[in-house]
């Protein structure tokens, strides 16, 4: 009886997602499952959201369940993708069909046949080592990688040795990422192996279009992000540039506001060449910032405290903010203001940032990428405004941004900016840390828990 539907279903996986699992494939999702039943492998590319890991999930109950002794491997270039993201999708389809429950024991990292769990199995690997893939050699494999533009080509190479037998498969699915590795190839120089598929989540009624609307406003139609997240295209070679010389250009001409608090963003020169900049700010004011070159550290300290003690008086502000960069030799810097303000008596908190910490929200690679967006939301929505500084908007206008192999935005590093523009972009740094969203900043402020310290 039991091998009877298994027979019935072993080359028709749309049946068996409508009558096993009760779901209705999209269209793509139909066709694609189709093309698993025919060919040894498949690759779908797609934005954000239009069914991938729904579909592996029925790729892996349909394998299982038409397959005696079958493993089915699976990866993502996290833990997190793997064990929640995919393993949860697969318990939500597993539970609807009583039948599955009952002959498959879903587990953490495993989902096993009941009565042969070491033998027929669908496994949760980490893609951390190319071993984790490697070894496999059943008659019956279904390899399923999700959001594989992430994954390393070691674990491509470990699993590429298995695909010989005659119903051994491959399933990679993911935003398109990366413009390398064998996601890439799959649509490109391999793709006779392949039976390629790429869904846009504008035409997929499982994503709102406001999403897609938003990203456009946002990034522009042709950016890397709504090409990634939107349209399922690989990025262009060119990174795309953060803030538009337009947008830059219309803060110098808006007059300012001085109202607010004060925040001064101070960039330390590290090289010979480079400027160290002190860029004050009050409210979405920038006020002229102050810029040397070959100051040692503690006239760079005696210069920050004047500019902060001077503006303090003049707007009438009992207090301030100071946002140091404090990778390589900021952080003496940090310390050392922290000293000075206390001895003088002055309510000033002093945040050292570090480019290359963690972002809070976890869309930013770094708090770098974090802050450089922040401050060009404040540019896109036209509240922010600059003294005119050719220098300044130069820097501002030509940084540029990506996406990782893990769809995270992030900034152009500096050494690569500075090789290709010829300078570094010491005065546009200044600026972002004046505006940066300060409880990123690794760093606790420097308040002493006792009152009168501040008089
Ligand atoms: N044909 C379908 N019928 C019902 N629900 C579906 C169908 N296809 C996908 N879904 C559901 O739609 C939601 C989004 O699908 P899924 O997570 O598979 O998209 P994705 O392409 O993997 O997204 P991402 O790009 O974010 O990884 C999930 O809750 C999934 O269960
Ligand atoms: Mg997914």
């Amino acid at each position: 009886m039991l091998e009877q539907i298994l027979k019935k279903f072993r080359d028709e996986p749309v049946e068996f997602v409508r009558k096993i699992l009760h779901a209705e494939p999209d269209e793509w999702q139909a066709d694609a499952l189709n093309a698993l039943a025919r060919r040894p492998r498949i690759a779908i590319r797609s934005g954000h959201g239009v069914g991938k890991t729904a579909l592996e999930s029925w790729a892996i109950c349909w394998f299982l369940f038409t397959r005696p002794f079958c493993k089915v491997p699976c990866t993502a270039p996290t833990r997190d993708q793997v064990n929640n993201i995919l393993w949860s999708e697969i318990s939500k389809w597993l539970k609807r069909s009583e039948l599955l429950t009952e002959l498959f024991e879903w587990q953490k990292t495993k989902i096993c046949f009941r009565a042969q769990p070491e033998r027929w199995a669908a496994l949760a690997k980490s893609a951390a080592r190319p071993e984790n893939m490697a070894g496999f050699h059943e008659e019956h494999l279904l390899f399923v990688l999700d959001e594989a533009s992430g994954i390393e080509d070691g674990i491509f190479e470990a699993i590429e040795g298995a695909l010989t037998t005659s119903d051994a498969k491959l399933l990679i699915c993911g935003n398109p990422t990366r413009n390398s590795g064998f996601f890439k190839r799959a649509f490109f120089e391999d793709r006779e192996l392949y039976a390629t598929f790429k869904v846009s989540s504008a035409d997929s009624g499982r994503v709102a279009n406001e999403y897609c609307k938003r990203l456009i406003k946002q990034y522009g139609a042709d950016s890397d992000v709504v090409r990634v997240r939107v349209l399922g295209e690989f990025p262009k070679t060119e990174a795309d540039g953060l803030i538009a010389l337009e947008l830059v250009e219309a803060a110098t001409n808006r007059e300012p506001v001085y109202s607010g608090e004060l925040v001064i963003g101070v960039d330390v020169a590290r090289f010979g060449n480079d400027e160290t900049v002190i860029q004050p700010r009050i409210g979405n004011s920038a006020l002229k910032f102050e810029s040397y070159r070959r100051t040692d550290l503690m006239t760079t300290v005696g210069k920050i405290v004047a500019k902060t003690a001077e503006l303090m008086k003049k707007f009438s502000l009992g207090r301030a903010t100071v946002n140091v960069d404090d990778d390589g030799v900021g952080g003496g810097v940090t310390d050392r203001l922290r000293e000075v303000f206390g001895e003088k008596n002055l309510r000033v908190e002093v945040n050292g940032c570090h480019n290359g910490g963690k972002a809070r929200d976890p869309h930013y690679a770094n708090w770098a990428t974090e802050s450089w967006f922040a401050l060009r939301d404040r540019f896109v929505s036209g509240e922010i405004t600059l003294p005119k500084d050719e220098v300044l908007t130069a820097q501002l206008a030509t940084r540029k941004y990506r996406l990782t192999s893990l769809d995270k935005l992030i900034l152009e590093e500096k050494s690569a900016y500075k090789k290709r523009a010829g300078r570094s972009p010491d005065r546009a740094d200044a600026l972002v840390l004046a505006f940066a969203p300060t409880a990123t900043v690794s760093s606790p402020p420097s308040f002493p828990l006792v009152n009168s310290y501040w008089r």
